[in-house]
């Protein structure tokens, strides 16, 4: 049995996946399981923001794994502290909880609110909004499709369009406790909101003093060509949650908030036998060493320019491009056809990208990319699409 059939045969049936088994990496590249080579624009969701094996990940991993690979919450750990300083030191939270995913980070966050507002539950999010796939997580998350399958749901989380202040300030109640979204949506289709309607979120907040959460599990850590996606449009939020980049391809999520939030929380309250261990913090720490880079995300702007540009001189030759978008290296591709076979024909072509929804085309390469890269994966397009 080949190993696609061995898969199907013994993985539970959660993906729809290609039928390529990737064995290697390297750089912007992977190489699947018959030697071929493929250029990686969709960079594991995100997540390989350093490309793949990044010498500075490997290394503190090898470091730290002939050290002391896990040791409980019981204990202080350095590489714990040491990273929760750096997120600290380039935010504007004072305080960070680690665990191991961003529907965990987002699962901590609510629960945080909760805690927080002192009888106050209501969440309310954002449509075509993405948060995870566990209860909570999955609850605040604004989009039907993903929830129906699984009620009852937990209470008390309330959903308004994207972009639309007036239907947001309807919907706060005093019941409200937080505001939870993404600056930058990405699985619902890489939607960019105006800069005075995320000052305004901010601003409905304050009056009401209820918490803004900010989900940067995709838009943190570069991805936008800031630390943060909130950065790009002048907001402090209280509660920030993160996941994907953060190790360099090593599984790890947190939670950081500002002082008299975090406090609401007490020993007792929240707890992740694995969050913060010393082998996922040193990844950590080694990633967001290059990650938070003021020169590194510097470059980051300027080839997310470049791809844009790119990307209109395309919908200029080919009508089915109808809107280029994004900020940074999260680009997407409205396209008037359906998206899935585009991104087949890539896969074919030996470039990887992917679909949300049936009509974007989203590009999250590696913040390591380089132009001549995003020259080929626009030569690739172009003929697929033509
Ligand atoms: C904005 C956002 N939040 C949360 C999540 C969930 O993260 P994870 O899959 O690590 O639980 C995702 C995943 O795509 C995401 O894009």
């Amino acid at each position: 049995m080949d190993m696609v059939e061995l898969g199907l045969k013994y993985v539970m049936n959660t993906y729809k996946r290609l039928p390529k088994v990737f064995v290697k990496g390297e750089g912007s590249y992977v190489w699947d399981s018959e030697g071929n080579k493929y250029l990686d624009f969709v960079a594991g969701i995100a997540v390989n923001s350093l490309g793949h094996c990044p010498k500075v990940v490997s290394d503190a991993l090898k470091e730290q794994s002939e050290k002391l690979i896990h040791c409980s919450n019981l204990y202080w750990i350095e590489p714990q502290i040491k990273l929760a300083k750096v997120l600290v030191d380039n935010s504007c939270c004072d305080k960070a909880f680690f665990c191991n995913s961003g529907t965990e980070a987002n699962e901590a966050a609510i629960k945080l609110a909760r805690k927080w507002g002192n009888g106050r539950y209501e969440i309310i999010s954002m449509e075509q909004s993405f948060h995870g796939r566990t209860m909570g997580a999955l609850t605040a998350t604004g989009q039907e499709k993903y929830r129906k399958a699984f009620t009852p749901l937990p209470e008390g989380f309330k959903y308004v369009p994207f972009n639309d202040l007036a239907a947001l300030a309807d919907a706060i109640t005093e019941k409200t406790c937080a505001v939870m979204l993404e600056t930058i949506q990405g699985e619902g289709g890489v939607n960019v909101p105006s800069v005075e309607y995320l000052q305004g979120v901010e601003a409905l907040c304050r009056k009401n003093n209820v918490l803004l959460i900010i989900d940067e599990v995709q838009t943190g850590l570069g991805r936008t060509g800031k630390a943060f996606g909130y950065q790009n449009f002048g907001l402090s939020p209280d509660i920030i949650t993160l996941a994907k980049a953060l190790g360099g391809g090593v599984p790890i999520g947190a939670m950081l908030a500002k002082d008299e939030v975090a406090e609401a929380f007490v020993p007792g309250d929240h707890a992740a036998t694995f969050g913060g261990n010393p082998l996922a913090t040193a990844a950590g720490l080694a990633a967001t060493s290059v990650l938070l880079n003021p020169e590194f995300l510097e470059a980051v702007v300027k080839k997310g320019q470049y791809f844009q540009e790119k990307l209109s001189q395309l919908q200029k030759e080919y009508h089915q491009i109808t809107k280029v978008k994004g900020m940074g290296l999260m680009i997407g591709c409205d396209v008037a056809v359906d998206a899935q076979p585009i991104v087949e024909k890539c896969l074919e072509n030996g470039v990887l990208i992917n679909a949300v929804g049936n009509s974007v085309l989203r590009f999250v390469p590696p913040l390591t990319v380089s132009e001549e890269e995003i020259d080929q994966v626009i030569e690739v397009l172009a003929k697929v699409i033509g």
